[in-house]
């Protein structure tokens, strides 16, 4: 019989990884998306390259200062930096928890216009277990929305297939990152993405808790309730309170904490969005960031494979690690 873990095991790691003024980097591109940002960087895509790419990124000296935790997608996870440590294991020890995107990606979903479905459930209690042996503190599953194509259909399957994901990880002592990431890619208005975020995270709420899913011990990353990318983007007072309003309608105050995606919005603009949110009295959760592209997307252009820039590259990533991290203190 299993034993399941603490509750509070499980609440002490959502805190750690969203509380002390840090937050999560988020390394955890799949094969094809990395291999495409290598490339576009001019460095030929193999898994070497990806290797040393990430390498890069997790021994950046004094990371852990900003960084709570890292998430690596399949191949990372069990690959070696060149001191012969594992990924997972190299994380731990540089002060940083190590976790393991799970899902396997997007389908379309029959008869719901052009939204899309998550997939990955099946084996899914077998390959956390196996994570979890290997060192995974927390796990994370990415349900994709477009404000044009988010039906309450697609909503309740995506909020379903995270809550039968999170219900897993929490019986494997994983701490679940659920994440129902509204795009911002397009023109849509401020009162868009309100809707669709709202839409979204609402039905991911509503699913958890059919599922017996511990609010407390897992953490919710969103994107900013933002205009679209193509539109004039609005001020980051206007972010916040949008954002905290969907939030704080849709999101249990037991979620200890918030890690927000960056959806390919420029560095600046998304902390000063999280700024704005940590500074708004309603707020109920601890905020942070998970960001990807708005910490290593310069990182990459710098290093573009050079090893003489290694140095130079983790620079720049350090410097918008602390200036995500200033944000949420
Ligand atoms: P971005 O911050 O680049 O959107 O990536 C975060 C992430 O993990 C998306 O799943």
């Amino acid at each position: 019989m299993t034993t399941l873990p603490a509750t509070t095991a499980l609440a002490e790691i959502a805190q750690q990884l969203t509380g002390g003024g840090r937050g999560v980097l988020a390394a955890d591109e799949s094969i094809k998306t990395m291999s495409a940002r290598l490339e576009q960087a001019g460095v030929p895509a193999s898994a070497p390259a990806r290797r040393d790419y990430r390498e890069l990124l997790l021994t950046a000296d004094g990371l852990h200062r900003w960084v709570s935790g890292i998430i690596l997608c399949d191949e990372t996870f069990g690959q070696f930096l060149a001191d012969g440590r594992g990924f997972p294991a190299a994380a731990r020890e540089l002060g940083i928890l190590p976790g393991i995107k799970v899902d396997t990606g997007t389908t379309p979903l029959p008869g719901q216009g052009g939204a899309l479905i998550t997939e990955g459930l099946d084996g899914l209690g077998a390959r956390l277990a196996s994570y979890a042996e290997r060192g995974a503190a927390f796990a994370k599953w990415r349900a994709v929305f477009d404000v044009g194509t988010i039906t309450p259909a697609s909503a309740r399957a995506n909020g379903h297939a995270l809550a039968r994901y999170a219900a897993l990880c929490q019986q494997h002592g994983v701490v679940p990152i659920v994440e129902p990431e509204v795009l911002c890619t397009g023109d849509h208005e401020l009162a868009d993405a309100e809707r669709a975020t709202r839409l979204a995270v609402g039905a991911l709420f509503a699913e958890l808790a059919e599922a017996g899913v511990d609010p407390a011990g897992l953490v919710l990353k969103p994107n900013f309730v933002t205009p679209g990318l193509d539109a004039d983007p609005a001020p980051a007072a206007a972010v916040a309170a949008r954002t905290c309003a969907v939030l704080r309608d849709t999101v249990p105050a037991a979620v200890p904490g918030i890690a927000f995606l960056s959806g390919g919005q420029p560095t600046g603009r998304v902390c000063e969005y999280l700024a704005a949110l940590e500074a708004r009295p309603d707020r109920l959760w601890a905020v942070t960031f998970s960001f990807g592209r708005a910490l290593v997307s310069a990182a990459l252009r710098t290093w573009a494979g050079d090893p003489a820039e290694v140095g130079a590259a983790q620079r720049v990533l350090l410097d918008n690690c602390r200036t995500a991290a200033a944000a949420t203190r």
